[in-house]
């Protein structure tokens, strides 16, 4: 190789890595975020990232776009580590051309999805761009395009997971919108499909960028996103942690690693966690983290639709999903928002080999106008379909109430859950007491000396028939009636005997969940 060539290939390198040069650099660290190079850098294990196209340059001439040429076009992309194991990258570089997608920037991303897909390793793209670069026109939107294509050929074969962490808008959300796990840092990323200033012009509302499409709105509002994490570098600890409970394909076993967490440890505290009342809540996330390895839980959707709770824990060193009603919060009731949030993350984990530990305190499906009108039977069928179509194992433990069809839809024995589980204080029936004795008793109750006193007595009646588990588990709808201290042993030992499980879907193109 001539000096002369060594060179200019040094001169080519150097100009990727300044990305859009020193000034625009400090403008993006003034707006407290980092560049693309620094994001892999705190996202990938040290000195692991193979980077692949980083001369590739965009083909535009039009509007004096030929003299405008940036190696590597606005976008870091290939292959690195976490925590040992491989992962696919792209980074958009917010300082060259602001992000912008040119068909050569999408080519770029496209080459290591399709390597991702063949490899079989998960996909990681950190997203900051001004959208679809102008100067291009529809080439632009075509790679687009093709991006969607491959997020969604990808869904359920290798885990994609999306960080925004600047601009992300019009059509160009619809990209991390289809990806399993959307993080966002709150103050500095959006997303919206239309902008302030065209909602401004078109339904004449007054709303800020944060407000309308920032972190927080998308992971309490809208739901769109799963994490609104404090900045760049929180955001990227915390991919870094949700990678650790993931396989890299649907074909491989979640990562597990040793526990010196006894699976058979009692928790004591757990016998005093039901509230004799009924009527009483309790924070569902004491048993989760009572049950996991280590207490550690690791809250997926956290902030969004908070009567029902989702997340990873380890058990025995083995990854598990947890999907728990809520008592603390509207008693733990399911509603559509509480369906939807449930429904996608059964699905994720039956995807991907995860199998379901499912906590189940639920009074039944939300009451209202609104929620029939907002379509609760279309979106509490999906919790449904989700948990009876998931073949991985599944083990249920209901501690307080199972009401009506939620009783049918949250893990049941009838829809191939592989151990059931109650507490002592556990209430399976067709409806509450109140509403059962209304219902039941009517005439009774009108006509009695003391109506106040015939129904307070049916109520008690209906209670001592009802308001526990034996029914259930005289026809062996649970397994067994287990004391709550006992419940880690249990369920470690429910998921091991279940760990080779296979089970089949009968042939079929695909489903059709009700969307
Ligand atoms: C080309 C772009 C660009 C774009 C920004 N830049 N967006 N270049 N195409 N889409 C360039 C700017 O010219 C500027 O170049 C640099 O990036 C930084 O932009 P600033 O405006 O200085 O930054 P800031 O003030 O932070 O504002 C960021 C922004 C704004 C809000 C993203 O740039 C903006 O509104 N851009 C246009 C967004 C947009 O309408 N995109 C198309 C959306 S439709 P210099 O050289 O000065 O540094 C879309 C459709 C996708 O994306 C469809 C998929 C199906």
């Amino acid at each position: 190789m001539s000096e002369d060539f060594r060179e200019r290939l040094r001169r080519l390198k150097e100009a990727s890595l300044a990305g859009g040069g020193a000034e625009r650099i400090a403008r993006q660290h003034q707006a407290g975020k980092l560049t693309a190079r620094e994001r892999l850098d705190l996202l990938l294990d040290a000195a692991s990232f193979d980077e692949v196209d980083q001369l590739v340059t965009h083909r535009c001439t039009d509007f004096g776009m030929d003299r405008q040429r940036i190696p590597g076009d606005g976008v870091v992309t290939g292959f690195g580590r976490i925590e040992g194991r491989p992962v696919a990258v792209f980074a958009q570089d917010f300082t060259v051309f602001g992000g912008s997608l040119s068909e050569a920037h999408a080519e770029k991303i496209c080459k290591i999805m399709d390597l991702a897909l063949k490899f079989g390793i998960p996909v990681i793209g950190l997203n900051d761009s001004g959208g679809a670069r102008i100067q291009e026109g529809v080439v632009s939107l075509g790679g687009y395009a093709d991006i969607f294509l491959r997020n969604t050929l990808c869904s359920g074969v290798i885990p994609q997971i999306s960080a925004i962490l600047g601009p992300c808008a019009g059509g160009a959300v619809y990209s991390p919108a289809i990806t399993d796990f959307i993080f966002m840092a709150k103050g500095s990323s959006y997303m919206f499909v239309t902008g302030p200033e065209v909602i401004r012009t078109v339904t004449h509302e007054e709303v800020t960028m944060e407000r309308l499409g920032g972190a927080t709105t998308h992971a309490q509002i809208s739901g769109v996103a799963h994490f609104a994490c404090e900045d760049d570098v929180d955001t990227l600890a915390r991919i870094r942690r949700l990678v650790s409970f993931l396989p890299l394909n649907n074909a491989a076993d979640p990562p597990s690693r040793p526990a010196d967490d006894p699976p058979d440890r009692e928790s004591e505290e757990l016998d005093r966690l039901v509230p004799a009342d009924p009527n009483r809540p309790y924070d569902i996330k004491e048993l989760i983290r009572a049950v996991a390895d280590g207490g550690d839980f690791f809250e997926v959707h956290e902030l969004y639709a908070r009567n029902i709770v989702v997340g990873f824990v380890r058990m025995a060193g083995r990854p598990v999903g947890v999907v728990a009603n809520q008592p603390a919060h509207l008693a733990g009731v399911l509603d559509i928002n509480a369906s939807d949030k449930g429904a996608r993350f059964v699905r994720f984990c039956d995807a991907f080999n995860i199998p379901l530990l499912i906590l189940e305190d639920v009074p039944g499906f939300m009451p209202g106008v609104e929620q029939e009108h907002g379509g609760i039977i279309r979106h509490g069928a999906k919790l449904l379909y989700a948990l009876a179509e998931a073949t991985v194992p599944k083990v249920t433990v209901i501690t307080r109430k199972a009401y009506g069809g939620a009783y049918c839809v949250m893990g049941s024995k009838h829809i191939r859950t592989d151990f059931n589980f109650a507490y002592p204080t556990a209430e399976i029936a067709v409806m509450g007491s109140q509403g059962a004795v209304n219902i039941l008793y009517r005439r009774e109750i009108e006509s009695a000396a003391d109506p106040e006193a015939k129904r307070a007595e049916l109520i008690r009646q209906y209670n001592d028939a009802f308001a526990n588990p034996l029914s259930a588990a005289h026809r062996g709808f649970v397994d067994a009636i287990i004391e709550p201290r006992h419940t880690r042993r249990r369920v470690v030992q429910a998921l091991a005997l279940a760990a080779n499980k296979r089970d089949w879907m009968p042939a079929k193109k695909h489903g059709n969940i009700p969307l």
